[in-house]
């Protein structure tokens, strides 16, 4: 006998399910939504057991609960696969620095920028650092996250680093999402710090960190780490078990994504500046190409990743918000989408595939989350739009209705209560 369903989500205008194949889409793959009109999804134990049409669903199913989306847009809860989310406060004055023309890189090499961040957090207490972090990611859940990853790197030396990572697991626990963790030790070499030394202690803390990180992600970048030390630093975490991750071609073009190739890794991050035979080699890898819109938007930069360009030579392409004390203080996966369409020339189908499933995959989530299919999580949205051009279009608002996180509905947007 089928299984008794405890959770109904009927009655949507459109349904994107984001199902395909078990992997990070390409090409055209990525304007596949695999849309049902009238879409329903039975739930059991958190776990979607039927996808359907509502009139299929509604009748089979006696669920003790129903969600009536009201003719409006179902789709997967967003995934944001990039964030530096543990911090205390945001640098707002650096903001008006960079806006009277001083540079992001200038400010870091004045001891300002990541380095402030990094001071405050070794000095924040654990309770401190986690009710900031725990407050984000509420208003991230609020606004359709419901899976997140989050890089220590604001640490710098090994109790401050590990103090973050437990601090990120924390405040996922206290809240209906998932956190994934990535051990950003190597994000830039500390003040007054001699670079051998430290790039030795992070290669001496990769075995333990490991407990509290899935991923190893290095800053391979001017003022961080060249291309040498992010080789020898991921090649050793790469031996411990760690998926691996760069920040490559933020600011200039060191080679990084055609390491992240050569390496295995999940996926190269930034990408405004990277070579065609890189591209063409982390096509060959299956590497995802996470992009960080909101980053080129709030450093004031005309340069932005070329999205039409990896899509063209077959890159999965994967969004986030990058949400981080300095480059992009917004946690808002839906403003993302809109500067994918606006400033990244993506579609909005290929827009939504990339904050859903090929985030997911870009976490090695893949298989558990980002689309709506039998047998995955159910963390479902439903949206105050018609479809996903109409949920593109409608930037700085918050669109979501109801965030469904593992077969519950935990939607706290009091002002919805009218
Ligand atoms: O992804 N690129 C390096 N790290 C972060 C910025 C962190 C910060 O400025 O505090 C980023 O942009
Ligand atoms: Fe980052």
């Amino acid at each position: 006998m089928a299984q008794a369903a405890d959770l109904l989500v009927l009655n949507s205008r459109k349904m994107v399910t984001l199902a395909g194949p078990p992997r990070a889409r390409v090409g055209e793959e990525m304007s596949d939504l695999g849309a049902i009109d009238g879409g329903a999804v039975a739930i059991a134990d958190g776990v979607i057991i039927e996808v359907g049409t509502s009139d299929q669903l509604a009748h089979k199913h006696a669920a003790a609960e129903r969600i009536d989306a009201a003719g409006r847009l179902v789709m997967p809860g967003f995934v944001d696969c990039h964030t530096h989310a543990v911090f205390l406060h945001v640098r707002a004055d650096e903001f008006a620095r960079r806006a009277a023309g001083a540079s992001y890189l200038d400010i870091l090499a004045g001891g300002g920028g990541i380095h402030r961040t990094v001071r405050e957090t070794q000095a924040a207490s654990v309770d401190e650092l986690e009710a900031a972090t725990a407050e984000r990611l509420a208003t991230m859940l609020a606004h359709g996250t419901t899976t997140v990853e989050i890089k220590s790197g604001y640490g710098l030396e090994t109790k401050a680093e590990r103090k973050m990572l437990d601090v990120a697991r924390a405040a996922g626990q206290r809240l209906p999402i998932d956190v994934v963790t990535t051990y950003l030790g190597a994000h830039t070499a500390p003040q007054g710090a001699e670079r051998d030394a430290y790039i030795g202690d992070v290669l001496a803390d990769l075995p333990a960190m490991r407990e509290a990180a899935e991923f190893c992600d290095v800053f391979c970048e001017r003022e961080a780490f060249t291309l040498a030390e992010t080789r020898r630093i991921l090649e050793t975490a790469g031996r411990h078990g760690y998926g691996l991750k760069i920040h490559a071609g933020q600011f200039s073009d060191l080679g990084a994504a055609g390491l992240a190739a050569e390496l295995g890794a999940v996926s190269a991050e930034h990408l405004e500046h990277v070579s065609d035979g890189d591209l063409a080699a982390m096509a060959e890898a299956g590497t995802i190409a996470v992009l960080l819109p909101g980053v080129s938007l709030y450093l004031l930069s005309d340069v932005y990743a070329d999205a039409r360009r990896m899509i063209s030579l077959d890159v999965p392409v994967a969004l986030a918000t990058d949400v981080n004390a300095g480059s992009c203080p917004s946690g808002s996966m839906q403003m993302m989408l809109s500067l994918a369409c606006l400033k990244l020339r993506m579609t909005p189908a290929e827009a939504i595939t990339a904050a859903t499933i090929n985030a997911a995959w870009a976490i090695g989530r893949g298989g558990r989350v980002g689309s709506i299919e039998v047998g995955k999580q159910a963390d479902l949205l439903v949206v105050d739009a018609d479809d996903e051009a109409d949920l593109c279009c409608r930037f700085g608002v918050n669109n979501i209705r109801t965030v469904i996180k593992a077969g519950r509905n935990v939607t706290t947007r009091p002002e919805l209560d009218v």
